[in-house]
């Protein structure tokens, strides 16, 4: 059986990200990794924060701190928020480690023995106001292609087409705003991805016919515009330094290498600080280095997508040595709030950290998931967020938990109630839960997100259809054997809910299957056998009931939530 490795595009170290970048990375990647464990597939998720770079740069520079420091304090204050989602990494490294360094040199030393590295003089962009040579991102202008006039130098937001800073139509220093800028000579590495086009093609060709349309379509529009070569060097104090073994010149120049060359490559490097970590772990480059038994799937949003379906690719095929490449590219559309977008440096929309403050994770994690961006762009608004808590969370599932174990306890006592034997009702209810949650492991399997957070909903109905059509507090007057049959049964359904539930809303599932007290509940996943006898909580088990799982959104918060939010100010 293969083993799952699952990465999810690194967040960029400044700040603490919006849901938006969640709901296309982390989150996700987050889910199928605990789907793939439950189900008995060793799995590594391995994700890290994406350090270099100008995002670092200016970050540091707007808190006033050196950028070691910067990069230390945001991991730490990152990684909190992820632990607060339940964001199960193996291991959640940084992009600056001695590792990933390592690695990333040693990519470079390989591609530079093959031929696909060369030192060019470049003519590059020098901002005489801030009296330095102007890295891309610290060019702003508008897009040649779209008209867009917030593009940057190294691609377009709006169209996510890679750009060269010389590309803007009316260029300006993102530091100082200046337009007093000149091009002066500098020398540079580039990678010669001209002379890896036609491979990165065929293997493209080969591998990505099972990608999602999104992914494979972005990858192919790349590879239709040509595969240019690309500077893989900068003037920065921060990044993976050039070897100076290789490149002695440019190393006493100190130039360090581009973000995009190092980041994925710590996609690795991460692997590695797992791995160094604890000596029980896989050598790291079991699941890197013909690796043939490792299924490889990444999470991003479409603007990654070019670099994870052709620029990293070509780096790796250019090494000739038989590092792992993807498996499945799985990306996400955006999520905007009230139609316009997520903003980071705009500080518009919902932050991560601020989502935790005002309700649990599970709650955001669930609404996230029921509304991916998968086939098109989705909008977040406060309306329908607190309409699918207050109908699926608390309506569907909640209450189903609370009113099956409150009502049990109050006639029937602590433990689960013996009662009837199953009967026809409770066989068709098993053979419909066997179907759903079948519907349910497809979804999940092909990565539908969506899909699956329906199928998992109709699995929390079918309980309710049940009790509805059983009600038990009618069936308690004539005849308690059937009530208590109908309440055995219920409880099997929480219990299956809890274990199925947990890739989406983890804490919740804990609570749930908590409520009961099994002397060995190792169930980790439900067969379809199971399903249709809904018999693993048998009678006799005590259980407690547990405190409300979803409080409802009131009016009230909401309007509160629309208050701290600005919910549609500014719409796009
Ligand atoms: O777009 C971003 O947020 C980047 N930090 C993603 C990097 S993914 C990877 F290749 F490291
Ligand atoms: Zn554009």
């Amino acid at each position: 059986m293969a083993r799952h490795l699952i990465t999810s595009a690194l967040p960029y170290i400044n700040g603490i990200k919006h849901l938006g970048n969640m709901v296309g990375s982390m989150l996700p990647a987050d889910v199928y990794a605990r789907y793939l464990r439950q189900t008995g597939r060793e799995t590594l998720y391995i994700c890290a924060t994406d350090e270099h770079g100008t995002p670092a740069e200016l970050g540091a520079k707007e808190a006033g701190l050196p950028v070691a420091e910067f990069c230390a304090q945001q991991h730490d204050a990152q990684k909190a928020v992820y632990d607060g989602f339940g964001l199960a990494f193996d291991h959640f490294g940084r992009s600056s480690s001695p590792e990933n360094i390592e690695i990333t040199q040693h990519f470079a030393r390989k591609l530079n023995e093959n031929g696909f590295i060369e030192e060019r003089a470049i003519r590059q962009v020098f901002s005489i106001t801030d009296d330095r040579f102007l890295p891309d991102r610290y060019i702003v202008g508008t897009c040649p292609h779209c008209g867009y006039d917030k593009a940057r130098g190294d691609q377009c937001e709006n169209c996510t087409r890679v750009l060269d800073p010389t590309d803007l139509i009316d260029a300006r220093s993102a530091i100082s705003g200046s337009s007093d800028l000149e091009v002066r000579e500098t020398k540079h590495l580039f990678l010669l991805q001209s002379k890896l086009a036609h491979e990165v093609e065929a293997w493209v060709d080969e591998h990505g016919t099972d990608w999602p349309v999104l992914s494979s379509s972005i990858a192919r529009k790349w590879l239709t515009e040509g595969l240019h070569d690309r500077a893989i060097t900068r003037d920065l104090d921060w990044g993976v330094p050039v070897p100076a073994d290789t490149w002695p010149e440019l190393a006493a120049e100190g130039k360090v290498f581009y973000v995009w060359f190092d980041a994925p490559v710590e996609y690795l490097g991460a692997t590695k600080e797992w791995a160094d970590q604890d000596p029980d772990h896989r050598d790291w480059k079991s699941w890197w280095y013909e690796a043939t038994d490792v299924r490889y799937t990444q999470f991003m949003g479409k603007d990654n997508v070019p670099f994870h379906t052709v620029m990293f690719p070509a780096t790796e095929l250019g090494t000739r040595e038989p590092w792992k490449k993807v498996d499945y590219v799985k990306a996400f559309n955006w999520l905007n709030y009230y139609g316009g977008k997520f903003s980071t440096s705009q500080k518009r929309g919902v932050f991560t950290g601020d989502a935790l403050e005002i309700l649990p994770a599970d709650y955001w994690r669930y609404f996230m998931m029921a509304n991916a961006p998968e086939s098109d762009d989705t909008s977040f608004t406060w309306e329908l967020f607190s309409a699918t808590v207050n109908k699926d969370l608390a309506d569907v599932l909640g209450n189903f938990v609370n009113r099956v174990l409150s009502f049990s306890r109050k006639r029937f006592g602590d433990d689960v109630p013996a009662g009837s034997e199953a009967g026809e009702a409770e066989a068709a209810l098993g053979r419909e839960i066997a179907e759903l949650l079948a519907e349910y492991e497809c979804q999940m399997e092909a990565l539908q997100f969506r899909k699956a957070a329906q199928a998992l909903r109709a699995l929390w109905s079918a309980g309710n259809a049940y009790l509805e059509t059983k009600a038990p507090w009618l069936e308690i007057k004539s005849d308690p054997d059937a009530a208590a049959l109908t309440l055995r049964t219920a409880m099997n359904l929480i219990h299956l809910y809890a274990v199925v539930s947990e890739p989406f809303i983890p804490a919740s599932a804990a609570a749930m299957r908590g409520a009961f007290e099994l002397a060995d509940d190792n169930a980790t996943w439900v067969t379809s056998d199971e399903a249709k006898s809904l018999s693993f909580v048998p009678a006799g088990t005590p259980f407690t009931v547990p405190p409300v799982l979803f409080a409802k959104i009131t009016e009230e918060d909401l309007e509160s939530f629309r208050e701290r939010f600005g919910a549609g100010d500014g719409d796009a």
